[in-house]
């Protein structure tokens, strides 16, 4: 894992902020973790982990707030508009004091750049629990289920359906951390940020990563099928302009029939059924995709245990 700052600690700011080594101790422990959930529940004892949300959330918040308990620790949930950053005070006195009071700050927010400034000033790790821009902890827990799943990463295609947001860029990071191809199929001005294409590129060169407006193409042979929805968190004012423009790029049976005959389907969640999946192709895979939401919970772990170790 990168240093980003100074002084000694580790951030999960981005996925590009781990290794494909990191990945795979993460995986590695998560996988100790899901079979043994009291194991390290002594590493945050008397400790406590700050949890600042300025979006919704029903996995992030609780599985980060059961994690921190069975880790033997604390954790204090913050709503952003309590302390208003950037507004009641600066990103830079809001990290500097909270690094005296927790041993690591999670933060679901808008901005990326907020995220990144406040690892830079913060003492402590701190980890993205989601921003416009990527959702590393979905990934990295999504990388264990896929894992869990096939038994191996390396060679299979994974087919992102839908909207080129926070969720496809982290994914397309981790598909190159991992040696899985990728394709990313959305309507034309919803592509993912090139940004994110050519740092998978650079990490990765011999994957194929296919960035289309065809989910029929994108689908093709594909191990697994995934999608988010078509409306982020943030966004609800595009939300008719959305539902008519995604409304092909829907994860449904004629997809399956040209993706693998052993093919999973993925979804972050929350889902929105009939809009980016079928309630058919749904209950199909609910109980993969309950146990991918589960999985959370044990990745995160796994997160906070090398970032607060490795301190
Ligand atoms: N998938 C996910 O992050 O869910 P929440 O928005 O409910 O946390
Ligand atoms: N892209 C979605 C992910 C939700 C977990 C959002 O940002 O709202």
């Amino acid at each position: 894992m990168k240093k980003k700052t100074n002084n000694k600690k580790l951030d999960l700011v981005s996925m590009s902020d781990i290794d494909s080594n990191d990945v795979w101790e993460i995986l590695s422990l998560t996988k100790k973790l899901k079979a043994k959930p009291l194991l390290k529940s002594n590493l945050l004892k008397n400790q406590s982990v700050a949890l600042i949300f300025a979006k919704p959330s029903l996995r992030t918040r609780v599985s980060f707030e059961v994690g921190v308990t069975q880790l033997g620790g604390k954790s204090v949930t913050i709503k952003m508009d309590e302390i208003s950053v950037g507004i009641r005070e600066n990103v830079e006195d809001i990290a500097n004091v909270l690094s005296r009071y927790v041993s690591s700050i999670v933060i679901r927010t808008y901005e990326q750049k907020q995220i990144e400034d406040l690892a830079r000033f913060s003492l402590v790790p701190v980890v993205n629990g989601l921003s416009n821009e990527e959702h590393p902890c979905q990934v990295v827990s999504d990388l264990f289920t896929i894992n869990e799943i096939f038994n191996k990463l390396s060679g299979l295609k994974i087919s992102y359906i839908g909207d080129g947001n926070n969720i496809a860029h982290s994914l397309l990071i981790g598909a190159a951390l991992t040696n899985m191809d990728i394709s990313i199929a959305t309507p034309k001005g919803y592509e993912p940020n090139k940004h994110y294409v050519a740092i998978a590129r650079k990490i990765n060169p011999k994957i194929n990563i296919e960035i289309t407006n065809s989910p029929l193409n994108a689908s093709r042979d594909a191990n697994v099928l995934y999608t988010d929805v078509w409306v982020s968190m943030g966004q609800e004012d595009e939300m008719r302009k959305r539902k008519k423009i995604f409304a092909p790029y829907q994860i449904n049976d004629k997809l399956l029939q040209v993706a693998n005959k052993n093919a999973i389907v993925l979804h972050c969640l929350p889902a929105h059924k009939e809009q980016e999946i079928t309630s058919k192709v749904f209950s199909r895979f609910s109980e993969i995709i309950y146990e991918q939401a589960e999985n959370r919970l044990h990745a995160q772990k796994a997160i906070l245990i090398k970032l607060i170790d490795s301190k």
